[in-house]
Protein backbone atom coordinates (compact mmCIF):
# COMPACT_ATOMS: atom_id res chain seq x y z
CA UNK A 1 0.00 0.00 0.00
CA UNK A 2 1.26 3.01 -0.85
CA UNK A 3 1.08 6.52 0.62
CA UNK A 4 -1.84 7.44 -1.66
CA UNK A 5 -3.59 4.80 -1.04
CA UNK A 6 -3.04 5.49 2.77
CA UNK A 7 -4.67 8.58 2.33
CA UNK A 8 -7.48 6.73 0.30
CA UNK A 9 -8.45 5.09 3.11
CA UNK A 10 -8.14 7.77 5.10
CA UNK A 11 -11.16 9.79 3.12
CA UNK A 12 -12.87 6.38 3.03
CA UNK A 13 -12.93 6.57 6.88
CA UNK A 14 -13.87 10.61 6.58
CA UNK A 15 -16.52 9.77 3.79
CA UNK A 16 -17.79 6.63 6.44
CA UNK A 17 -18.12 8.66 9.33
CA UNK A 18 -20.16 11.86 7.17
CA UNK A 19 -23.07 9.64 5.18
CA UNK A 20 -24.39 6.69 8.06
CA UNK A 21 -25.03 6.35 11.35
CA UNK A 22 -22.09 5.99 13.89
CA UNK A 23 -22.89 2.14 14.15
CA UNK A 24 -22.71 0.86 10.80
CA UNK A 25 -19.75 3.26 10.34
CA UNK A 26 -17.59 0.77 11.26
CA UNK A 27 -20.38 -2.17 11.39
CA UNK A 28 -21.59 -2.27 8.16
CA UNK A 29 -21.67 -6.20 8.05
CA UNK A 30 -25.21 -7.49 7.76
CA UNK A 31 -23.44 -10.69 9.39
CA UNK A 32 -22.97 -8.54 12.80
CA UNK A 33 -25.93 -9.88 13.78
CA UNK A 34 -27.09 -9.18 17.75
CA UNK A 35 -25.91 -12.99 19.20
CA UNK A 36 -22.62 -12.27 17.01
CA UNK A 37 -22.17 -9.25 18.22
CA UNK A 38 -22.58 -10.34 21.51
CA UNK A 39 -20.45 -13.00 21.53
CA UNK A 40 -17.73 -11.29 19.99
CA UNK A 41 -18.36 -8.42 22.95
CA UNK A 42 -18.10 -11.72 25.53
CA UNK A 43 -14.83 -12.64 24.37
CA UNK A 44 -13.06 -9.26 24.29
CA UNK A 45 -13.57 -8.52 27.18
CA UNK A 46 -12.62 -12.04 28.40
CA UNK A 47 -8.98 -11.10 26.28
CA UNK A 48 -8.68 -7.57 28.12
CA UNK A 49 -9.41 -9.07 31.20
CA UNK A 50 -10.05 -4.95 32.15
CA UNK A 51 -9.44 -4.08 35.89
CA UNK A 52 -10.98 -0.89 37.75
CA UNK A 53 -6.93 0.66 37.63
CA UNK A 54 -6.70 -0.08 34.02
CA UNK A 55 -5.42 2.63 31.23
CA UNK A 56 -6.00 1.62 28.00
CA UNK A 57 -5.53 2.35 24.12
CA UNK A 58 -8.28 1.95 21.97
CA UNK A 59 -6.28 2.41 18.51
CA UNK A 60 -8.64 2.46 15.34
CA UNK A 61 -11.74 3.84 17.36
CA UNK A 62 -13.80 4.51 14.72
CA UNK A 63 -17.46 5.60 16.64
CA UNK A 64 -16.11 4.27 19.68
CA UNK A 65 -17.76 0.88 20.21
CA UNK A 66 -14.98 -0.59 21.86
CA UNK A 67 -15.53 2.70 24.79
CA UNK A 68 -19.07 1.86 25.16
CA UNK A 69 -18.31 -2.01 25.62
CA UNK A 70 -14.90 -0.93 28.15
CA UNK A 71 -15.89 2.45 29.46
CA UNK A 72 -17.83 1.25 32.74
CA UNK A 73 -15.03 -1.54 33.58
CA UNK A 74 -11.43 0.97 33.67
CA UNK A 75 -10.17 3.71 34.90
CA UNK A 76 -9.21 5.68 31.20
CA UNK A 77 -9.37 5.08 27.60
CA UNK A 78 -7.60 6.80 25.05
CA UNK A 79 -9.03 6.31 21.91
CA UNK A 80 -7.87 7.63 18.63
CA UNK A 81 -8.61 7.39 14.98
CA UNK A 82 -6.64 9.06 11.89
CA UNK A 83 -10.13 10.31 10.78
CA UNK A 84 -11.25 13.73 12.57
CA UNK A 85 -14.67 13.06 11.24
CA UNK A 86 -14.48 9.71 12.84
CA UNK A 87 -12.88 11.05 15.91
CA UNK A 88 -15.88 14.29 16.19
CA UNK A 89 -18.61 11.28 15.80
CA UNK A 90 -17.23 9.21 18.57
CA UNK A 91 -16.89 12.47 20.93
CA UNK A 92 -20.42 13.45 20.39
CA UNK A 93 -21.34 9.37 20.85
CA UNK A 94 -19.32 8.64 23.70
CA UNK A 95 -20.71 12.25 25.32
CA UNK A 96 -24.22 11.51 25.56
CA UNK A 97 -23.84 7.71 26.99
CA UNK A 98 -24.23 8.11 30.94
CA UNK A 99 -22.87 4.82 31.38
CA UNK A 100 -19.10 5.68 30.73
CA UNK A 101 -17.72 6.15 33.78
CA UNK A 102 -13.77 5.64 32.75
CA UNK A 103 -11.92 9.28 31.53
CA UNK A 104 -12.27 9.50 27.68
CA UNK A 105 -9.59 11.46 25.81
CA UNK A 106 -10.41 10.74 22.12
CA UNK A 107 -8.80 12.08 19.52
CA UNK A 108 -6.69 12.39 15.95
CA UNK A 109 -3.60 10.31 15.73
CA UNK A 110 -2.03 7.72 13.32
CA UNK A 111 -1.88 3.78 14.73
CA UNK A 112 1.28 3.49 13.28
CA UNK A 113 3.27 6.84 14.59
CA UNK A 114 1.67 7.66 18.56
CA UNK A 115 1.84 10.84 20.27
CA UNK A 116 2.74 9.29 23.71
CA UNK A 117 5.02 8.32 25.95
CA UNK A 118 6.95 4.84 26.26
CA UNK A 119 4.82 2.23 28.67
CA UNK A 120 1.66 5.09 29.26
CA UNK A 121 -0.91 2.83 28.92
CA UNK A 122 -1.91 -1.01 30.91
CA UNK A 123 -3.23 -2.66 27.93
CA UNK A 124 -4.40 -1.77 24.31
CA UNK A 125 -7.27 -2.59 21.37
CA UNK A 126 -7.25 -2.58 18.04
CA UNK A 127 -10.26 -3.49 16.90
CA UNK A 128 -10.54 -4.15 12.66
CA UNK A 129 -7.21 -1.79 11.92
CA UNK A 130 -4.76 -3.80 10.79
CA UNK A 131 -6.67 -5.06 7.96
CA UNK A 132 -6.32 -1.76 6.38
CA UNK A 133 -2.51 -1.55 7.10
CA UNK A 134 0.06 -2.89 4.79
CA UNK A 135 3.05 -5.31 5.85
CA UNK A 136 5.13 -2.57 6.86
CA UNK A 137 2.46 -0.45 8.70
CA UNK A 138 1.45 -3.20 10.46
CA UNK A 139 4.99 -3.41 11.87
CA UNK A 140 4.89 0.13 12.80
CA UNK A 141 1.90 -0.15 14.84
CA UNK A 142 2.98 -3.00 16.50
CA UNK A 143 6.05 -1.27 17.39
CA UNK A 144 4.32 1.74 18.58
CA UNK A 145 1.83 -0.41 20.54
CA UNK A 146 4.63 -2.44 22.35
CA UNK A 147 6.16 0.75 23.10
CA UNK A 148 3.65 2.94 24.47
CA UNK A 149 1.65 -0.42 26.53
CA UNK A 150 3.71 -1.35 29.46
CA UNK A 151 5.68 -4.37 30.07
CA UNK A 152 3.40 -7.73 30.97
CA UNK A 153 0.85 -5.36 29.45
CA UNK A 154 -1.67 -7.34 26.98
CA UNK A 155 -2.79 -6.10 23.39
CA UNK A 156 -5.92 -7.13 21.74
CA UNK A 157 -6.55 -7.02 18.05
CA UNK A 158 -9.47 -8.14 15.69
CA UNK A 159 -8.58 -9.22 12.32
CA UNK A 160 -9.73 -10.59 9.21
CA UNK A 161 -9.19 -14.18 8.54
CA UNK A 162 -7.90 -15.70 5.33
CA UNK A 163 -8.15 -19.43 6.33
CA UNK A 164 -11.85 -19.61 6.69
CA UNK A 165 -14.86 -20.05 4.36
CA UNK A 166 -14.81 -16.59 3.45
CA UNK A 167 -11.62 -15.49 3.59
CA UNK A 168 -10.44 -18.01 0.71
CA UNK A 169 -13.61 -16.86 -1.26
CA UNK A 170 -13.08 -12.94 -1.18
CA UNK A 171 -9.34 -13.56 -1.62
CA UNK A 172 -9.86 -16.02 -4.84
CA UNK A 173 -12.52 -13.96 -6.29
CA UNK A 174 -10.35 -10.39 -6.03
CA UNK A 175 -7.90 -12.83 -7.37
CA UNK A 176 -10.03 -13.52 -10.92
CA UNK A 177 -11.14 -10.22 -11.36
CA UNK A 178 -7.71 -8.44 -10.87
CA UNK A 179 -6.45 -10.93 -13.38
CA UNK A 180 -9.50 -9.85 -15.62
CA UNK A 181 -10.12 -5.71 -14.62
CA UNK A 182 -7.13 -5.46 -12.65
CA UNK A 183 -6.52 -4.76 -9.17
CA UNK A 184 -9.05 -1.69 -7.21
CA UNK A 185 -7.66 0.81 -5.40
CA UNK A 186 -9.16 -0.03 -1.94
CA UNK A 187 -9.02 -3.47 -0.67
CA UNK A 188 -9.06 -4.90 3.13
CA UNK A 189 -6.37 -7.68 3.48
CA UNK A 190 -7.83 -10.79 5.00
CA UNK A 191 -4.08 -12.78 6.30
CA UNK A 192 -3.80 -16.04 8.37
CA UNK A 193 -2.83 -15.74 12.16
CA UNK A 194 0.86 -17.30 10.77
CA UNK A 195 1.25 -13.90 9.22
CA UNK A 196 -0.27 -12.05 12.15
CA UNK A 197 2.26 -14.26 14.81
CA UNK A 198 5.25 -13.78 12.30
CA UNK A 199 4.87 -9.98 12.49
CA UNK A 200 4.52 -9.60 15.91
CA UNK A 201 8.20 -11.89 16.76
CA UNK A 202 9.69 -9.88 14.67
CA UNK A 203 8.90 -6.77 16.71
CA UNK A 204 10.86 -8.36 19.57
CA UNK A 205 9.24 -7.01 22.30
CA UNK A 206 5.66 -9.08 22.31
CA UNK A 207 5.10 -12.68 22.92
CA UNK A 208 2.41 -15.27 23.54
CA UNK A 209 0.39 -13.82 20.19
CA UNK A 210 -2.55 -17.00 20.03
CA UNK A 211 -5.84 -16.77 17.72
CA UNK A 212 -9.00 -18.29 17.77
CA UNK A 213 -12.09 -17.47 15.41
CA UNK A 214 -14.96 -15.24 16.65
CA UNK A 215 -16.97 -16.35 14.06
CA UNK A 216 -18.09 -17.84 10.53
CA UNK A 217 -21.08 -16.57 7.95
CA UNK A 218 -23.58 -18.23 6.16
CA UNK A 219 -24.48 -20.51 9.36
CA UNK A 220 -28.18 -20.90 11.16
CA UNK A 221 -27.84 -18.53 14.20
CA UNK A 222 -28.70 -21.78 16.50
CA UNK A 223 -25.97 -23.40 14.89
CA UNK A 224 -24.20 -20.75 14.93
CA UNK A 225 -24.75 -19.99 18.66
CA UNK A 226 -23.82 -23.52 19.69
CA UNK A 227 -20.05 -23.77 18.00
CA UNK A 228 -19.36 -19.98 19.72
CA UNK A 229 -20.65 -21.34 23.25
CA UNK A 230 -18.41 -25.07 22.40
CA UNK A 231 -16.00 -22.88 21.21
CA UNK A 232 -15.55 -20.31 23.89
CA UNK A 233 -15.58 -23.03 26.38
CA UNK A 234 -12.97 -25.44 25.20
CA UNK A 235 -11.00 -22.84 22.80
CA UNK A 236 -10.47 -25.55 20.83
CA UNK A 237 -9.79 -23.17 17.93
CA UNK A 238 -6.55 -21.58 19.59
CA UNK A 239 -4.83 -24.69 18.79
CA UNK A 240 -6.63 -25.77 15.96
CA UNK A 241 -7.78 -24.32 12.68
CA UNK A 242 -8.79 -20.87 13.62
CA UNK A 243 -12.23 -21.04 11.36
CA UNK A 244 -14.03 -17.59 11.77
CA UNK A 245 -14.40 -15.42 9.39
CA UNK A 246 -12.25 -13.26 11.42
CA UNK A 247 -10.48 -13.43 14.62
CA UNK A 248 -9.08 -12.04 18.16
CA UNK A 249 -4.86 -12.18 18.76
CA UNK A 250 -3.96 -11.65 21.93
CA UNK A 251 -0.20 -11.00 22.41
CA UNK A 252 1.47 -10.05 25.94
CA UNK A 253 4.46 -7.42 25.78
CA UNK A 254 7.84 -7.99 27.40
C1 LIG B 1 -13.59 -1.04 10.73
S1 LIG B 1 -13.32 0.41 11.65
C2 LIG B 1 -13.23 -0.24 13.32
C3 LIG B 1 -13.52 0.80 14.37
C4 LIG B 1 -13.60 0.28 15.81
N1 LIG B 1 -12.32 -0.27 16.23
C5 LIG B 1 -14.69 -0.73 16.00
O1 LIG B 1 -14.40 -1.93 16.08
O2 LIG B 1 -15.86 -0.36 16.07
C6 LIG B 1 -11.63 0.83 11.28
C7 LIG B 1 -11.23 2.16 11.89
O3 LIG B 1 -9.80 2.23 11.84
C8 LIG B 1 -9.42 3.54 11.52
N2 LIG B 1 -8.05 3.50 10.96
C9 LIG B 1 -7.63 2.84 9.86
N3 LIG B 1 -6.32 3.03 9.66
C10 LIG B 1 -5.88 3.82 10.68
C11 LIG B 1 -4.63 4.37 11.04
N4 LIG B 1 -3.52 4.15 10.30
N5 LIG B 1 -4.55 5.14 12.15
C12 LIG B 1 -5.65 5.37 12.91
N6 LIG B 1 -6.88 4.90 12.62
C13 LIG B 1 -6.99 4.11 11.51
C14 LIG B 1 -10.49 4.00 10.53
O4 LIG B 1 -10.55 5.40 10.44
C15 LIG B 1 -11.75 3.38 11.12
O5 LIG B 1 -12.40 4.25 11.98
Amino acid sequence: MTEQEHLKWKSFWEDQAAVVDAHQAVRGDRIMTPDVQAFHDRELIKLVDPTPEDRILDAGCGAGDQILLLGSLVARITAIDFSPAMVARCQARIAAEPDVTAETIIEVADVTDLPYGDDTFDKAVSIAVQQYLNPEECDRMLTELARVVKPGGVIVFHVKDLWSPTGIMITFGRWLRASIKGRPPLEYQYRTHWWYKKRARRIGKITGSYAYGTWTPFMPKALMAAIASWESKYRFVQKRWPHGKEYFIRVTVN
